[in-house]
């Protein structure tokens, strides 16, 4: 069973971009902490994009292969009405995960179109959100047989 992990734009920059918000750590750290933690049998599949419509493409793939998403979609939480469309058209479990408390912050990263579909929501929890969230989705696989 494979779980995808999406990360949406900026999100490559992870460990150079603004540390003193997103920390020192990057996406191959929460690959390795993601693969850590995935239950045996479970296999993850982390990509991340700049692009909206290449986050769309991954969740209509995922729709075919896989037991839950977790996607940290980035700016686009705040404004992507697609990729909650592409969502909505996924049955699987999805958990939304904000590296930072982004409630915290400025008032435009306060609504998230993702969070109209997403069945758990983690912020400011670091990269451990992603953690909680791998253990989330394979506790449901395994609910859902
Ligand atoms: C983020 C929060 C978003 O507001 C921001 O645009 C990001 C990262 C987070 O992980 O805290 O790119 O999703």
């Amino acid at each position: 069973k494979t779980i995808y992990v999406l990360n949406g734009p900026n999100l490559n920059l992870l460990g150079k971009r603004q540390p003193e918000i997103y920390g020192h750590e990057t996406l191959q750290d929460v690959a390795a902490l993601c693969e850590a933690v995935a239950g045996d049998g479970f296999e993850i599949r982390l990509l991340q994009s700049n692009h909206e419509g290449q986050i769309i493409d991954w969740i209509h793939e995922a729709r075919e292969t896989s037991c839950g998403i977790v996607i940290n979609p980035g700016a686009f939480t705040h404004t992507s009405i697609a990729i909650l469309d592409a969502l909505n058209a996924y049955d699987p479990p999805v958990i939304e995960v904000h590296i930072s408390q982004v409630h915290k912050r400025e008032a435009f990263r306060h609504h998230s179109y993702v969070s109209l579909r997403a069945d758990g929501v983690i912020a400011g929890l670091g990269l451990e959100g992603y953690a909680a969230a791998v253990r989330r989705i394979c506790q449901l696989a395994r609910q859902a047989g």
